[in-house]
C-alpha cells in the first residue's frame, strides 16, 4: 500500500497479508501485517523485514523513499521467518554497512540463512546506536517471541519498535489505533496475547517491569504486526498486564465435543448449574470453534469445564487436539471439571482429568461419566457439578487458591 509516515522521517514500509488463514496453528480469518519501519536520519536505517513473499511490497514501499541501496544499517528485532525471510534479499540489495540484531538473533540469522559473511554488530540490552539526531537503545526481550527476540526504542522521539510484542493478527488499510474500532483492536491484540505470549507471562512482566528503569517511556508502540499505537499506547500496556498476570472474569467455559448428543446434553446441564449461582458461561461444541478463539475465551475464564464422549477407548479427536494446544499454553489460575458418556469403556473422562491437571487446573469432583444417555438423575448431578464449580470460581474471586490438588 506504500509508506506511511508516522512521524517527520519515520515511516511504515511493511505489508499487508490478506489472505493468510492459519499462521502457525493459530486463525488469522482477517489476515494480518508485517510491519517494517524505516528511520530517514544520517545513518539511514530501516528495522525489520517482511515475509519473504512480500519483499517486492517493502522494497517498493522504500523506494518510494529513498533508494533502497542508500540504507546504512539494518535492525533485525526478530529472526521468525515472517519477519527475517525477506532479510537475506535484502541486504544483497542495500548491501548495509551492518546488520544489529541480539547475541542469538546472530546465531539464528546464521542457523536459518548460512550467512556468516554479513557484517553482524551484537546488541544487547541497555547499548545504544546514534543515526544522527536520533539514539536507539536497545532492549532483549528473549522469548517474547523466540530466544532472539529484542526491542529497538528511539529515545528522542519515544518510540518503541515493539517486535512481536503489542501486536495484532489484522490486516487494514489504516496503520494507527485511533483509525479503527477499539473493541475490536483489543480483541484482536487479545487473541494474539493468548496465542502467541501466553505460555511466556512471567517474562513479559518481567519486560515492562523493565521498560521504565530503562528509560523507556514511549508515546508511540510500533509493532511487527497491526496497528501503530500512537493514541492509547498506555491501554495496551496496561492490558498486557492484566494479560500476562492472568487475571479472570467471572466467567466459565463448557467447552465440549459429542458423539450422539449425550455429552451435549450433559454440557447443556452444566450451564443451567452455572447459571444458577450467577457466573457468567459460555457453551463450546468443538465441532464449530477454531482451537486460537478458545484460547481467547480462555485467556478472562476463571473456570473451564470440559466434556468428551469416549471414542475408541479415548476421546473425541478434537478435544485431544484443543487440549494438546492449551497444555502448551501453559493457562494459570483455573477451576474445572470433567465430563462425558460413554457406552461400555469409558475414559475419555480420566485421560481430560489427567491432561487438566497436568496444566495446575484444579478440578472440582472426580470427573462425572454417564452411560450412554443421560437420566434425569445423571442430568441433575450435572447441574450440581456446574453449581460447585461456580461456587470454587466465586471463591477464587475472593482470594482462594489453585494451587492445592482438586477436591
Ligand atoms: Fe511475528 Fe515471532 O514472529
Amino acid at each position: 500500500m506504500g509508506p506511511v509516515q508516522i512521524k517527520d522521517g519515520i515511516y511504515w514500509v511493511g505489508a499487508l497479508d490478506w489472505d493468510i488463514r492459519d499462521f502457525h496453528g493459530y486463525s488469522t480469518p482477517k489476515g494480518t501485517t508485517y510491519n517494517s519501519f524505516l528511520v530517514m536520519d544520517e545513518k539511514i536505517t530501516l528495522f525489520d523485514g517482511v515475509k519473504k513473499t512480500f519483499k517486492n511490497d517493502l522494497i517498493e514501499s522504500i523506494s518510494r523513499i529513498v533508494d533502497p541501496r542508500k540504507i546504512d544499517y539494518l535492525v533485525v528485532n526478530h529472526v521468525e521467518p515472517d519477519h527475517s525471510g525477506s532479510i537475506p534479499e535484502l541486504v544483497e540489495l542495500i548491501g548495509p554497512e551492518k546488520v544489529f540484531c541480539s547475541p542469538m538473533g546472530k546465531k539464528a540469522l546464521i542457523e536459518h540463512y548460512n550467512r556468516e559473511d554479513w557484517p553482524y554488530q551484537v546488541v544487547e540490552t541497555g547499548h545504544q546506536l546514534k543515526l544522527g539526531k536520533r539514539t536507539v537503545s536497545f532492549l532483549e526481550t528473549r522469548m517474547l517471541h523466540w530466544p532472539d527476540s529484542m526491542m529497538s526504542y528511539l529515545t528522542e522521539d519515544r518510540i518503541l519498535f515493539s517486535s512481536d510484542a503489542f501486536g495484532e493478527h489484522w490486516a487494514t488499510s489504516q496503520r494507527f489505533d485511533d483509525e479503527v474500532d477499539a473493541g475490536e483492536l483489543f480483541a484482536h491484540a487479545a487473541k494474539y496475547y493468548a496465542n502467541i505470549l501466553l505460555l511466556y507471562s512471567a517474562l513479559v512482566q518481567k519486560v515492562m517491569g523493565k521498560l521504565p528503569e530503562l528509560g523507556v517511556d514511549p508515546v508511540m508502540i510500533a509493532p511487527d504486526h497491526g496497528l501503530i499505537w500512537r493514541s492509547n499506547p498506555a491501554g495496551i500496556v496496561s492490558a498486557y498486564g492484566k494479560w500476562s498476570r492472568q487475571e479472570s472474569q467471572r466467567k466459565a467455559l463448557v467447552i465440549y465435543d459429542t458423539m450422539w448428543e449425550a455429552t451435549a446434553a450433559m454440557a447443556r446441564a452444566m450451564c443451567e448449574g452455572l447459571k444458577q449461582e450467577g457466573v457468567e458461561f459460555k457453551l463450546i461444541n468443538l465441532k464449530h470453534h477454531h482451537r486460537s478463539d478458545i484460547m481467547t475465551e480462555v485467556l478472562d475464564s476463571r473456570a473451564v469445564l470440559m466434556g468428551s464422549s469416549t471414542l475408541n477407548n479415548g476421546m473425541m479427536p478434537a478435544m485431544a487436539e484443543l487440549l494438546c494446544y492449551m497444555k502448551g499454553l501453559k493457562p494459570m489460575g483455573k477451576v474445572g471439571a470433567v465430563f462425558g458418556s460413554y457406552g461400555w469403556s469409558g475414559e475419555a473422562v480420566k485421560l481430560i482429568s489427567e491432561a487438566m491437571g497436568e496444566m495446575n487446573i484444579r478440578l472440582v469432583g472426580d470427573g462425572l461419566r454417564v452411560k450412554y444417555t443421560p437420566k434425569e438423575q445423571d442430568l441433575t448431578k450435572c447441574v450440581e457439578l456446574g453449581r460447585q464449580v461456580a461456587r470454587e470460581a466465586l471463591a477464587l474471586e475472593a482470594g482462594g487458591s489453585c494451587a492445592k490438588a482438586g477436591s
